[in-house]
């Protein structure tokens, strides 16, 4: 470890000014361990910069005196990218001050906030402007807009409105060495050169501090209905998808694949939680619809598809919401999974991509190779099956701790990715490279991608002193 010196601190807290800084032991320490609890760092101080131009001067006297930076937002991240590396000294740059709601233009569509506003924040925003902005994650009542742009999120409206960068109109960055890059606007059309705005999405925070974005926003939906669907199989699910776009086209917005394991963890740990139908059925897709019209008859449409569905045996059972509070609860019955997992104790996450065609057979050839590797622990391969995205998760099969599992997970992971990678897919799909598979991502990327991305990040940050060691190795 290189601590950085008391006066060097010095010099970085008179440049925050009082009230622009953490210091004490207390207050940093939820700064310097990741939402799971797996990553573990130390920061000297927090940074709190309140604008753009105190956030430009910091990173440019950061540079100047070689001294890391770590971007942090709501550090609900999953792969430790925002949290410092354990052994380092590195400053944690949070965003939290930062929350302005610069502009909501709902003629253009746009809406332009600070890096630190809270998604749930913009998305009521959105709202009383009469408008939505689409992206929705469990975690969306402390992820930031900062966070979800650098770690590209994706989240449960991916098949109808497309992930975080899909939704990113305008960017301003602070780079690594302290210049504004100013696309901050709400066009649609931008044909000028290369869209450099583009390098920052998903970027981590590796080539630089996004401290301001314009995002799309959208008629709101008038009409929804929502149905938890019981069905034999994820083939017999992607038929039910090919069948409902057939009938409702682009209404259909979420698509959630859920094994009854993962509905038997939720009832056994999250109070409040029942079984929404009276049979147990092996697997269940969440199922939205939604229609800007009021009058679009949507809820006549979706049932008579439910019912077509049913009778011709491409679902089994289903129930269809028939208040807000029973949507809410079917919602929650999704969005409790990972909750439910942590409380069934420790097991082993997989973010995985495939074509969603080839996804059932992913998941057979899966099973049997995890029955080989892990044949006490229990699969929970469960989310957003329309993009072709499930989370192929462990568990520890009774409540006790399984350590075999966590002992053998680096082996369990890497057959999980070999075969992945057999299919030509992705081994996170959706939530980054971070600190957590670094190796991987070298394992599988495409050599020439990869040549590629040091090649950028050694242009944009060649001091290598943005978030050092998340997505690529540092430097020699
Ligand atoms: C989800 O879809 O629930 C999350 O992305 C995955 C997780 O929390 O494990
Ligand atoms: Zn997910």
């Amino acid at each position: 470890m290189n601590p950085i010196p008391a006066l060097r601190l010095q010099a970085l807290k008179d440049l925050l000014g009082p009230g622009g800084f953490l210091e004490s032991a207390a207050d940093r320490a939820p700064f310097e361990v990741d939402f799971r609890g797996i990553h573990r760092g130390r920061t000297p101080l927090v940074a709190l910069p309140q604008s753009t131009a105190q956030v430009s001067d910091f990173v440019r006297h950061c540079a100047s005196q070689r001294i890391a930076i770590v971007p942090q937002g709501g550090n609900t991240g999953y792969c430790g990218g925002a949290t410092p590396r354990a052994g380092n000294d590195e400053i944690v740059l949070s965003l939290r001050r930062m929350t302005r709601i610069r502009a909501v233009d709902a003629a253009s569509n746009s809406l332009t906030a600070d890096a630190g506003c809270l998604l749930a924040t913009l998305q009521d925003a959105a709202a009383t402007a009469g408008r939505l902005l689409p992206m929705s994650l469990g975690s969306e009542g402390s992820c930031t807009l900062g966070g979800i742009i650098s770690t590209n999120a994706g989240g449960t409206a991916v098949l109808r409105y497309g992930m975080m960068r899909e939704l990113v109109l305008g960017l301003e960055v602070v780079l690594p060495d302290g210049r504004v890059l100013d696309q901050l606007t709400a066009l649609r059309k931008d044909n000028t050169g290369y869209d450099v705005k583009q390098l920052f999405i998903g970027a981590e925070g590796t080539l630089g501090v996004v401290t301001a974005a314009c995002v799309k926003l959208f008629t709101r939906p008038a009409s929804t209905a929502t149905a938890m669907v019981a069905l034999a199989s994820p083939a017999a699910a992607l038929a039910l998808l090919d069948g409902l776009r057939d009938s409702l086209g682009d209404a259909v917005t979420t698509f959630e694949l859920i094994p009854r394991i993962a509905l038997e963890f939720v009832c056994r740990h999250v109070p409040g939680s029942r079984d929404p139908l009276a049979a147990a059925h092996p697997w269940y897709v969440l199922l939205e619809v939604t229609q800007p019209q009021a009058d679009s008859g949507l809820a006549g449409q979706f049932e008579s598809a439910l019912a077509g569905a049913i009778d011709s045996g491409r679902a089994s059972d289903a129930v269809i919401a028939s208040s807000d509070a029973q949507r809410d609860a079917l919602w929650r019955l999704r969005e409790s999974i990972p909750e439910a997992q942590r409380q069934q104790g420790p097991g082993l996450k997989h973010d995985i991509s495939v074509e969603p065609s080839r996804l059932p057979q992913f998941i057979e050839e899966g099973r049997e190779v995890l029955a080989r590797l892990a044949p006490g622990a229990r699969l929970v391969a469960y989310g957003h099956l329309g993009d072709g995205n499930l989370h192929f998760n462990l568990s520890p099969a009774g409540g006790a701790q399984d350590t075999a599992l966590v002992a053998n997970g680096a082996t369990i992971s890497r057959a999980v990715h070999d075969l992945v990678a057999r299919y030509r897919g992705s081994i996170s799909a959706e939530h980054g490279i971070g600190q957590l598979k670094v190796a991987e991502l070298e394992r599988y990327e495409d050599p020439v991608a990869l040549a590629l991305m040091r090649s950028i990040k050694q242009a944009l940050d060649p001091l290598g002193i943005m978030n050092p060691g998340k997505v690529l190795r540092p430097g020699p």
